[in-house]
């Protein structure tokens, strides 16, 4: 299958292909995402196919406004409408439980609930609202490797294997989307992300719980896709806490180096075995998985040192996406 590049002026081809029940690869602040038209079923089995993803992972169901969602949800709590005014369109997902029988159980996995997302992205809007249905919108990677954040990471993984890939750019954040469960009793954060518990917890007026993946009780719900190995490049990957190891470290031609600009400039090895993560936070943020990407294209690389970050709330969706690439791995335990 010969995958098409498309460009917003040729939005009307792209929103035909879906339209045929094709997958088609769409832009969102956050990552990009793999879209098929959420009520065929066919297609969203293609979609986990296409991504080589486990059938037990749900997809997150991609949509225009409230609206447009209100038709699959059971019911939209009041908690759920606070957070829509607050953050919609936007990088928040949210849980609900799902209207039965409103789509296909490839969608949800067989659960009784649906994650909801409202992208914050023209291009998008404009797609789902030709369309006139919600399309689903699982991160437009192969499972297990990084998510995209150009239209080209998703060309190197998906091309062949889907219809067309929207081109919008180079994506806003680099991290995905915030999933908070409202189909429980307290409100938990079930992936970290841009908008944070507190700014959650200060819209609703409550504690919002965030699920740490280390908590043992059972009887919190997780989502699936966390369980898997994820962001994965080939080469295995050590967190450096403290930006002064970078120094310590015995570097090769076989090692690859992911920091701050700052950090870089100190540090004396080949500027191909380095990858600026920007500026600070936000830009590692929006770096991460390009840089992971990088080094996944040197064969030659055999470890991969990555800077980490403590700074309390805003750094939550980094640190879960570097430790879950990394494997736990930090410099201080390891060597
Ligand atoms: O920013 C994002 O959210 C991106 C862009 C493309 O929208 N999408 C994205 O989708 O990251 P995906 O499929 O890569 O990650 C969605 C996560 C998975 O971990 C999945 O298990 C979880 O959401 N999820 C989806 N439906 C769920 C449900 N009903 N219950 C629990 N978890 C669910
Ligand atoms: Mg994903």
């Amino acid at each position: 299958m010969e995958t098409k590049i498309f460009k917003k002026e040729n939005l009307d081809d792209a929103v035909e292909l879906l339209a045929k029940g094709e997958l088609v690869a769409f832009p969102t602040e956050t990552v990009y995402g793999l879209g098929a038209i959420a009520t065929k079923e066919q297609s969203v089995k293609n979609v986990y196919a296409a991504k080589g993803r486990p059938s037990d992972n749900p997809l997150i169901v991609t949509v225009a406004n409230e609206q447009m969602m209100a038709k699959y949800a059971k019911e939209v709590p009041d908690r759920a409408k606070k957070l829509i005014k607050a953050f919609w369109p936007g990088p928040l997902t949210i849980l609900l439980y799902v209207k039965p029988g409103a789509l296909p159980d490839a969608v949800t996995g067989g659960l009784p609930t649906v994650a909801f997302r409202c992208p914050d992205d023209q291009l998008t809007h404009d797609l789902i609202g030709r369309l006139g249905y919600p399309i689903v919108g699982p991160s437009a990677n192969t499972s297990t490797k990084p998510s995209p954040t150009t239209a080209m990471h998703v060309y190197h993984d998906l091309k062949g294997k889907i219809a067309g890939i929207i081109d919008g750019g180079a994506t806003r954040v680099g991290l995905e989307s915030t999933i908070i469960d409202l189909s429980v009793e307290q409100p938990i954060v079930l992936r970290p992300g841009e908008i944070t518990p507190e700014q959650l917890s200060s819209v609703l007026g409550e504690k919002v719980l965030i699920n740490t993946g280390k908590v043992s009780d059972k009887d919190i719900p997780k989502a699936p896709g966390m369980k898997y190995r994820h962001y994965a490049p080939s080469a295995p990957v050590v967190i450096v806490d403290n930006p002064e190891d970078f120094k310590k470290i015995n570097y090769s031609e076989k090692t690859g180096v992911m920091a701050l600009e700052t950090v870089l400039e100190q540090l004396s090895i080949p500027t191909e075995n380095k990858f600026s993560l920007g500026q600070d936070l936000t830009a590692a943020d929006h770096n991460l998985f390009g840089g992971l990407r990088y080094f996944d294209e040197m064969p030659e690389i055999e470890q991969i040192f990555v800077q980490g970050f403590d700074e309390g709330e805003t750094s939550l969706a980094y640190m879960n996406r570097l430790s879950k690439a990394a494997a736990g791995h930090h410099y201080r335990n390891n060597n």
